[in-house]
Parts: C-alpha cells; sequence; structure tokens
C-alpha cells in the first residue's frame, strides 16, 4: 500500500498534523504505537497559546476542537505570599489562550480525525523507516493483529516524541543536537483539588511553586525540589506543607493524588529538523521545560508549517515550503527557549537563596518587580505568552 504522507506518532503534533493534511486535501496514514486508551488518557500540557488557537481557526478546526474551552485570562505571580496579577488580555490587545487539557485536545483531535475519514492505527509496533535518504522512502510496522505491513510513501514526519524512533533513525553526525540541563529538580502533582482562580506561580524562600487548572474538578502542581530528588523522598505530608507555604495558602485542600513524577528541567533541540523525506516535528525534534508551557504549542506550529509546507508540495509541485521548513521552525522553537529559560531563571532564582546566592536573588527579584512596574515589560511578556 502506499500514501503521500506517513505521520509516526499520534500525539499533539501528530494528530495536528493529521488534520490539517485531511483539510488540505494531502492523504497520509499516522501510525501510533500505544493503544487508543492510552493515548486519550495522558495527561501533560493544559494551555493552547493564542498562536496556537489561531491555526485551529483558521484550518477551520476550532468549531469542533475548541468548542466550550475557558480563554486563559492572566496569570498570578505570588511573591512571598503577596498576590500580583498579570491580566493578559488587557496587555496583549486580547490575543488570549485558551485552557484546554491536552487530553481533552487529544480526544477531539482523534475525533474530529476519524470522522472526516483519516486513517490512524492505533497499536503499531516496530515502526521502521527507510530509505529516507532517496525519493521513494517506506515505512514498515507490525499491527495489532501480528501481521508485518508496509506503506510506501513520498514524505514521512516524525512525531513520535523525544524517545520515538524518527529522529533515532537518522544517521550520526546528520543533525546537530543543542542540550541543556537547567540544574533545577520540579515535581509535578496531578491532583483532584479544584482548580485555581486562575493559573498561579508562586516565589517563597522555600522554593518554587505553581498551581495550574487541568479541568473543572482537577489541578496541577509543580514544586521545585532537589535535582538529585526522587519521587521517594517526597511523601503526601510534605507535599501539602511545602505547597501551603510557598504558595502562601494555608486553606489549599489535599486532595487525592492521581499522577506523581519528576520532571526533568532539560532543553533540547535538534538542527535541521529535518534529513532528506523525514520532517522532524514536535517533541521529536526538541524539548523545551514545562515552564512558560510552550512544548505542546511548538508540536502545534510546526506541525502548522509542515502542513503548508506539504500541501504545496504534494499538490502543486512546490518545495520552498519543505526547504525552510527546519529554519521556519527553528526560529520560534529557540525564541520559546529563550523565553522558558528567562522565566524558569526569575523564578527560581528569586526564591530561595540557596540555588544561586543572594546577588543573583536580588537581581530576579528586580527583574520580577519589573513585570509590575513597566507597562512595556509587561506586555513583552504577553507577548510571549500568546505566542507568534
Ligand atoms: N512508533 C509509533 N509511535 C510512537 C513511537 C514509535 N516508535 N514512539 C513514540 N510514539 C508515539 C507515542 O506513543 C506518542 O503518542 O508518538 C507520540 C508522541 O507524542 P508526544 O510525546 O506527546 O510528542 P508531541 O506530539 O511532539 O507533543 C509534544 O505535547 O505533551 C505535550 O508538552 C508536551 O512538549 C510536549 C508536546
Amino acid at each position: 500500500e502506499s500514501t503521500a504522507v506517513v505521520i509516526v506518532g499520534a500525539g499533539p503534533a501528530g494528530l495536528t498534523l493529521g488534520n490539517l493534511l485531511l483539510r488540505a486535501g494531502v492523504e497520509c496514514v499516522v501510525l501510533e504505537r500505544r493503544g487508543r486508551a492510552y493515548v486519550e488518557e495522558r495527561q501533560r500540557a493544559g494551555v493552547l497559546d493564542h498562536a496556537g488557537a489561531q491555526i485551529f481557526e483558521e484550518w477551520g478546526l476550532a468549531d469542533g476542537v475548541l468548542a466550550g474551552v475557558p480563554g486563559d485570562g492572566g496569570l498570578e505571580i505570588r511573591v512571598d505570599g503577596e498576590p500580583r496579577f498579570l491580566d493578559f488580555a488587557e496587555l496583549s490587545g486580547g490575543r488570549t489562550g485558551r485552557l484546554i487539557p491536552q487530553q481533552m485536545l487529544v480526544r477531539r483531535l482523534i475525533g474530529s480525525f476519524e470522522e472526516g475519514g483519516g486513517d490512524l492505527r492505533f497499536d503499531a509496533a516496530e515502526v521502521a523507516l527507510h530509505g529516507l535518504d532517496g525519493d521513494a522512502p517506506w515505512v514498515s510496522y507490525r499491527d495489532a493483529e501480528g501481521v508485518v505491513r508496509e506503506i510506501g510513501c513520498v514524505y514521512v514526519a516524525g512525531c513520535d516524541g523525544h524517545h520515538g524512533v524518527s529522529r533515532a533513525s537518522v544517521p550520526a553526525g546528520a543533525l546537530t543536537t543543542y542540550s541543556h540541563d537547567h540544574g533545577i529538580g520540579w515535581l509535578t502533582v496531578l491532583a483532584d483539588v479544584p482548580p485555581p482562580r486562575r493559573p498561579l506561580m508562586a516565589v517563597a524562600s522555600e522554593g518554587f511553586a505553581a498551581h495550574f487548572p487541568r479541568g473543572p474538578m482537577a489541578s496541577r502542581f509543580y514544586l521545585q525540589c532537589a535535582p538529585e530528588d526522587g519521587v521517594g523522598d517526597w511523601g503526601e505530608e510534605r507535599i501539602w506543607a511545602q505547597l501551603r507555604a510557598r504558595l502562601g495558602d494555608s486553606g489549599l485542600p489535599a486532595g487525592r493524588i492521581t499522577e506523581m513524577a519528576v520532571v526533568e528541567m532539560r532543553s533540547f533541540v535538534v538542527d535541521p529538523m529535518r534529513f532528506g523525506r523525514l520532517f522532524l516535528v514536535g517533541d521529536a525534534a526538541h524539548i523545551v521545560t514545562p515552564m512558560g508551557g510552550k512544548g505542546m504549542n511548538l508540536a502545534i506550529g510546526d506541525a502548522d508549517v509542515l502542513a503548508r509546507a506539504l500541501r504545496a508540495a504534494v499538490r502543486e509541485g512546490d518545495g520552498e515550503g519543505l526547504a525552510a521548513y527546519s529554519a521556519v521552525c527553528l526560529r520560534r522553537v529557540w525564541n520559546y527557549q529563550e523565553f522558558s529559560r528567562w522565566l524558569t531563571e526569575m523564578t527560581h532564582d528569586a526564591g530561595d537563596v540557596r540555588v544561586a546566592g543572594e546577588f543573583r536573588r536580588q537581581l530576579a527579584r528586580a527583574r520580577l518587580d519589573r513585570l509590575f512596574s513597566s507597562g512595556v515589560a509587561a506586555r513583552a511578556f504577553a507577548d510571549l505568552v500568546a505566542g507568534g
């Protein structure tokens, strides 16, 4: 069998790309290693930025995918228990994002892809990419019944995340990789606690903490921890005590914890995001820390650039968009890496003095203060939150 584009991976990147290609009239097949239930229930990101929401608007998918999803009105930054607010709608001229739990977005993207006649195959094992540097690549896999299948194609979109097969299929030396360890630890806790009125980040002498909504009944918390800490170092009592202290909220209820993990505060970029007929999209090409909430948005942004380029190449024989794909995406990737690093440094240096020392603590507090005393600084921040 054959198709124009094989998409490897059905996370936010692969599902967005699949939907856009369907709209663009470009034939594709999506191969996902995991089962449907796993993909639909995986909880991760929660904010679609304004630029991401615009992509769904422009492709005519917003009604189906974003129906009933609340807007992202702003951010509270609580410094030593003192509340301070940034109103993104006002600061960005109405360019607000949407608060959508990733699994809701994923479920809706799967629904719209399948309703539109899209070909999505779960439980695809042993996916392997062949002939990427020639002009007739093919992808093999073992289907849910155990039968080995081959799909010939014109292009392959590697949307299979940081540990996927796509980037690993590129010969050593063809890609330059950049990586950075931010030197801090984060513990993330998903719990049945009513969401905060608006997303909240807290800076306190005990360290950084954050409280974000995940739908109407749940919250995601982040707690700065020692870089070497594991989940076992954090009992429930310590978690709630530290959250209450850092958030300055002694009344925070302790809800049932449904997920707990240590987040690697690491950044990663490959350049170029392409090898021959393979295009890397989303986490397969880059990782940003969760700080700033840009990981899912980068994946969606890459998918948009690639879908436009593939439409031009497949339907009009115009390869210019594909030639520019990597450079166009990497410009945004580095811009968001810088944003995430800036925000990480400011909110962590300003808190626990043991992290960066007293001098850098004062610098970070000056940066924070500037956000609330300079309209220009606040608007620059809101502009990055809106994305582009
Ligand atoms: N074969 C087929 N599918 C694979 C393979 C493989 N060898 N390896 C991984 N996959 C699938 C995974 O099971 C997963 O469903 O690819 C998908 C990759 O999805 P993500 O890891 O979510 O990556 P991406 O779609 O790029 O989304 C990136 O979304 O969750 C947010 O913030 C997060 O930055 C992240 C962003």
